[in-house]
């Protein structure tokens, strides 16, 4: 297998599970050395074992809450120590929730934005001052947004509009970072089978007063493909676009939704 990030350094949040994960792991594959950031402790020190003892690299899993700018600051503080220069950011922490916007709380709302967007701004800052430091050659930053940046789902309010936030923040990112040669780009996922999307079937059916199952079926059969996606297969492309294979792409949000949007 050829391992075209050997001796680099890349951040995943949300990596405990889910597409994080399973980017973290195909970096890991190509010889990176992986720091995964994720809330939660129990599941980001399993998966760091899991890489480590099958992959070999160094793995430093740290339990950060994305939206404390202090706790960042502390795990950016403990990277440097240990790995000197960062070559890629890969943001994959995200939350949802599953009400109508008329009922739904300002603490619901602040916490989708703090998760979903503010914390894309202050690890790119943070990521990006380091980058300009150690003068990286053809630093990346990937961020997940989602297919529910560009279309309105019911009972995704604040998820829809941090999303497209996230996009919005990429494409100003890529044109501010240019110029030290950091490539910054966004992927929109379709339905990814996760554990958030499993999260969702259960809660968001209520809404559309459907059985889990049902609501299920309803939703994949809207996709023109006419299945769910795999998390591997979202994070195949970020790890195209995490590699020096994608140095001229920049400021992009591309769609991964087995035609979804198209209809
Ligand atoms: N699953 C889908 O259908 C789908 C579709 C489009 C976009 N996405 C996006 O993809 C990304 C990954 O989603 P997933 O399906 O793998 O979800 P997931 O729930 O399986 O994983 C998300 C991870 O983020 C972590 N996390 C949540 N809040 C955090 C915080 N404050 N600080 C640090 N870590 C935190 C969680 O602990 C979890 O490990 C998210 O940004 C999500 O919005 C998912």
């Amino acid at each position: 297998m050829e391992r075209n990030l050997e001796g680099k350094t890349c951040i995943v949040t949300g990596a405990a599970r889910g597409i994080g994960k399973a980017l973290a792991i195909k970096y890991a594959e190509k010889g990176a050395n992986i720091i995964l950031i994720d809330i939660n402790k129990e599941n980001v020190e399993a998966t760091a074992r899991e890489i480590e003892e099958g992959l070999g690299v160094r793995v430093l899993p740290l339990v950060v809450d994305v939206t404390s700018s202090q706790e960042i600051s502390s795990a950016l503080e403990e990277i440097e120590a240990q790995f000197t220069k960062i070559d890629v950011l890969a943001n994959c922490a995200g939350i949802s929730t599953s009400k109508l916007l008329i009922d739904l709380e300002e603490e619901d709302w602040d916490r989708v934005f703090n998760v979903n967007l503010k914390a894309i701004y202050l690890l790119s800052k943070g990521v990006a001052k380091n980058m300009i430091k150690n003068e990286v050659k053809d630093g990346k930053i990937v961020s997940i947004s989602s297919q529910a940046s560009k279309i309105g789902e019911l009972g995704n309010g604040p998820y829809c509009a941090s999303k497209a936030g996230v996009n919005s923040l990429t494409q100003v990112l890529a044109l501010e970072l240019a110029q030290y040669g950091i490539a910054v780009n966004a992927v929109c996922p379709g339905f990814v089978d996760t554990e958030m999307l499993q999260d969702v079937f259960l809660k968001r059916s209520v809404i559309e007063g459907k059985a889990p199952e049902e609501y299920e079926m309803m939703l994949t059969s809207q996709v023109p493909l006419g299945k769910l996606a795999k998390p591997e297969e979202i994070a195949e492309f970020m790890l195209f676009l995490s590699s020096e294979k994608a140095n001229y792409i920049t400021g992009t949000s591309m769609t991964i939704a087995g035609g979804k949007t198209l209809i």
